[in-house]
């Protein structure tokens, strides 16, 4: 028998308009792409996060086959799962939060602009299906190039009329995990109790490691600065080599997802101080987007945070990362408007 694609329809959970059992609050997330390298687990682990209520997969390929799996979890979520085109006004209705990892990844000698061409349009289209079928949800924007796709979905919103610059974020979470971890094994900490902003942008100078304000306190060699940003910058491309033109980060890039969306939710729902780093429409610089941390709430990313004080090393770092940002943005922009 094909599998049921519309496992869970008028459940229980469905009826009582989006509560997860127990009573508490949940909400319906869109992952597109779902079928993928990163979407698979991130399906799966999205399936477990208990303020899910309802999981929608979409794909252009498999999508019936990893709903059937990741519907057996035995956790709350209703998932149902989207295949192709003509399904993709059906997957987005009545969305609260959508997350995008569709598209193709990177292989060993590329860089993440390498990717425009294809994913540019992929997320065009994918986005003027949001304008249409759910305006008003937090969208989390993955595929790459994110410094050209982020401004490219904000021009697909701005023609549709929807545009609402808090409610689009580029997802910049596993620059944080990756930088939350190296500086761990530096220092000798456990990961869980370091923070390291960074800000800039997703792909090598632009992004930007604040060393200087690393939590908890601390301080590095110059060596170890330089050691920790290069490696921090390069991260994508260590595991991109490692996999030897199997993809690039899946596994690390959904567990980061996940933490970023659920982030979201918790903001959706109205939890205090929740804060991360993202890339989203900002005036903390002369640029028109640019990622730092943001404080999220019920209406998206309501504070955008200025930068801090920087050092020496990280003021020139921010020279480079805003010039090779500048050309991503506006040639996202292009994408749209020409
Ligand atoms: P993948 O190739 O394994 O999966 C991509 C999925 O997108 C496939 O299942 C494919 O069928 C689907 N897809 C293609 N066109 C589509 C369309 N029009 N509508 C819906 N789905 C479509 O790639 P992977 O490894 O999952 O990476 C996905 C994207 O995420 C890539 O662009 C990659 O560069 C990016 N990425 C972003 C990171 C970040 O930190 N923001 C980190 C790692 C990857």
């Amino acid at each position: 028998n094909p599998p049921n694609l519309q496992m869970g329809e008028g459940s229980v959970l469905e009826r009582s308009n989006c509560r997860a059992k127990g009573g508490a609050p949940g909400f319906k997330v869109a992952i597109l792409g779902a079928a993928g390298g990163i979407g698979q687990p991130l399906a799966m682990l999205m399936k477990m996060n208990p303020l899910v209520s309802v999981l929608h997969l979409y794909d252009v390929v498999n999508a019936p086959g990893v709903t059937a799996d990741i519907s057996h979890m035995d956790t709350g979520a209703v998932v149902r799962g989207f295949l192709g085109q003509s399904e993709l006004e059906a997957a987005l209705t009545g969305m609260d939060l959508v997350i995008i990892p569709a598209g193709i990844p990177r292989k060993p000698g590329m860089t993440r602009d390498d990717l425009f061409k294809i994913n540019a349009g992929i997320v065009r289209t994918l986005c003027e299906g949001i304008a249409k079928c759910c305006p008003n949800a937090i969208v989390n924007l993955i595929s790459n190039p994110v410094n050209s796709t982020v401004p490219i979905a904000a021009e697909v919103f701005k023609k549709a009329g929807t545009y609402d610059p808090k409610k689009l974020l580029g997802v910049t979470s596993l620059d944080v995990v990756r930088a939350n971890t190296f500086v761990a094994e530096v220092l000798g900490l456990d990961p869980r109790e370091v923070d390291v902003p960074v800000v800039g942008g997703h792909a090598g100078v632009t992004i930007l490691p604040l060393l200087s304000q690393v939590k908890p306190p601390c301080s590095f060699t110059q060596e170890e600065t330089e050691y920790l940003t290069k490696r921090i910058q390069d991260g994508g491309t260590e595991v991109v080599e490692a996999k030897k033109g199997a993809g690039s980060a899946t596994l690390s890039m959904a567990y980061a997802a996940v933490k970023f969306a659920d982030a979201c939710l918790k903001g959706l729902r109205g939890d205090a101080g929740v804060v991360a780093c993202a890339f989203v429409a900002s005036q903390v610089t002369e640029l028109p987007f640019f990622a730092s941390k943001v404080r999220l709430g019920r209406t998206g990313a309501e504070e955008v945070y200025q930068l801090g004080p920087l050092n020496e090393y990280e003021r020139i770092g921010l020279e480079k990362a805003k010039k090779e940002l500048a050309e991503s943005i506006q040639k996202g922009v292009s994408f749209i408007r020409n």
